[in-house]
């Protein structure tokens, strides 16, 4: 019996060092971690179940023979975050440089039906060279796979990439189906296509940080949603954005306990500049309002102009969709109406309520969005509100001007409750841009047409520039003074929490892609 214990242990041992000392040696000198590493400060100590770990691929290509590797490059199972179920995937670069073949992805997608199974969270940890070249098509099928349980798990159950190394090729395409992209700055890359090959087609010399790092894809692309430092911080992050999401599509995400104290938060009272056109930080607005320290920000550095994120209010969780009045004016374009529309659909998915925090002067003008489509991009975010069932709640604080008043979140498309601070100006278009358009004839036969510009954009101010209006019809449900932003948040969250809506029946919906 002891040999046989004896021949357990030592294949346990020889898995535990994937690729062996030298390659291990060699990812560190990398600043990386180890496949195995990463799963260690990723789960609560002693929490992780391995599954599949003596797999060995069954190719006999190219000397490949000679190659085989208890655990074929991946390490999967499964264990808990803060006492919660998940399940993990951490390729091990160790191992043929972590490519992705056959049996490799069936560890994969073991692991992926069980989370499906079971309702928890997969997280996957990737650091691969792509697709095992020595093993040919089943390698492409093995992507495909995994594809395709992404797509069908897609909104039942959270699944966060985190890139940690290499992802190129049609791999990126697993992660870009998941929830969340995390991405290192330096160590990790993501392409379709890489240097080499870009230089050929299109004679740019570009290089692979330059054309899919991290800083890249936080800034010009949108493909990542968060970027760290290094794995550890990385890691935590993943933790963190955990900690505000359910288990699967059928559960509510966790609710902290919660002491209530003072909720007045008087520096709302003089947030917004006396001069409308003047900016002014929405996420000074967004700390006043959420619990102390739990804003969550997802994709912080892309589509400034939006800003988005988890947050916790009175201990519920809650996602925050924001104009930011202090990039581009908070005007809506492409690029800030797919971020939210994406944000707002993650929410909906997994029953976390929306915040709306409203001041947008309307929708970027320009051939540049016109040809680019900010037709149906816009339509997007108008789409993804629509259609959500969650709790919703828009709050103006200043401008909500033309279609982008009915976009963000208004009461026409389903949202719960509106409020508007007495700052709210909810109008068609400005007061001098409209005083322009409907008093043309009389501006043009005054002597002083400035001054009588002036006088008929003050008129059209007085009478739309204002939530009266708006509140008269019941578009708004009660202007507050802004101190009490948070009490009533807090309340009406509170009020909404057994909201049952269901959309009409459907095979799905058509949102306009
Ligand atoms: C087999 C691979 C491999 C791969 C790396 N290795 N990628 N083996 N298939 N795809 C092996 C290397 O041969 C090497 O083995 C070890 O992993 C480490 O690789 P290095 O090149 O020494 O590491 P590094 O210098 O860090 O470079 C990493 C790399 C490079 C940039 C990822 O290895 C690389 O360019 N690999 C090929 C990438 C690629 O073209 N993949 C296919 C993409 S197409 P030894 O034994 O020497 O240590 C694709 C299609 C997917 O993925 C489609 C899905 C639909």
């Amino acid at each position: 019996m002891n040999e046989k214990i004896n021949l357990l242990q030592q294949k346990i041992q020889e898995a535990c060092l994937g690729g062996g000392q030298e390659k291990i040696d060699a990812q560190h000198k990398k600043g990386k971690l180890t496949a195995r590493e990463r799963i260690h400060f990723l789960l609560d100590e002693g929490s992780f179940e391995e599954i599949g770990m003596l797999v060995q691929h069954r190719s006999r290509n190219f000397g490949l023979d000679k190659q085989t590797f208890l655990g074929d490059g991946v390490v999967t199972g499964y264990g808990t975050i803060n006492g919660r179920l998940v399940y993990v995937f951490s390729q091990d670069f160790t191992v043929l440089g972590g490519s992705l073949a056959e049996a490799h992805a069936e560890k994969i997608c073991r692991i992926m039906d069980l989370a499906m199974k079971n309702g928890a969270p997969v997280i996957g940890l990737n650091d691969s060279g792509g697709a095992r070249i020595q093993e040919g098509v089943v390698s492409l099928a093995g992507y495909a796979d995994i594809f395709y349980r992404n797509t069908l798990a897609s909104g039942v159950i959270p699944q966060i990439s985190a890139i940690l190394g290499p992802c190129a090729g049609g791999a990126v395409y697993s992660p870009a189906i998941t929830d969340f992209i995390m991405m290192v700055e330096n160590t990790s890359y993501m392409f379709v296509t890489g240097p080499n090959v870009v230089k050929t087609v299109t004679h740019e010399n570009v290089t692979s940080e330059e054309l899919g790092g991290a800083l890249t894809h936080a800034t010009k692309s949108g493909v990542t949603h968060l970027t760290y430092a290094n794995e550890i911080e990385c890691i935590q992050g993943i933790k963190k954005l955990l900690s505000y999401i359910p288990q699967n599509c059928e559960e509510q995400p966790m609710l902290l306990p919660y002491e209530p104290g003072d909720e007045i938060r008087p520096a709302l009272n003089t947030i917004v500049p006396e001069n409308p056109n003047q900016p002014y930080d929405m996420k000074e607005v967004i700390h006043q309002i959420v619990d102390e320290g739990s804003f969550f920000e997802v994709h912080k550095d892309y589509a400034e102009n939006m800003v988005v994120g988890f947050a916790r209010l009175a201990g519920r969780s809650i996602g925050v969709v924001a104009n930011q009045p202090a990039y581009l004016a908070g005007v809506l374009d492409i690029k800030s109406s797919l971020k939210a529309a994406r944000f707002v659909r993650f929410c909906d998915c997994f029953n976390i309520p929306l915040l709306v925090l409203e001041d947008v002067p309307g929708f970027l003008p320009g051939t540049d969005q016109e040809w680019n489509g900010i037709i149906t991009n816009g339509a997007k975010l108008l789409y993804a509100f629509s259609e959500a069932t969650v709790p919703r709640i828009t709050v103006i604080t200043r401008k909500a001007y033309g279609g982008a008043y009915d976009v963000m979140n208004s009461k026409h498309i389903g949202a719960d409750m509106n409020y508007a601070w007495p700052t709210a100006e909810i109008a068609v278009m400005g007061a001098k841009g409209a005083a322009e358009i409907i008093f043309k004839n009389e501006i043009a036969a005054a002597d002083d047409k400035e001054a009588k510009w002036k006088e008929k954009e003050k008129e059209y101010a007085v009478m739309f520039a204002n939530p009266y209006e708006a509140a008269a019809r019941g578009f708004i449900d009660e202007v507050i003074v802004p101190d009490q932003t948070r009490i009533k948040l807090i309340r009406a969250f509170e009020m909404l929490q057994n909201k049952a809506e269901k959309l009409p029946r459907k095979k799905h919906g058509n949102i306009p892609l």
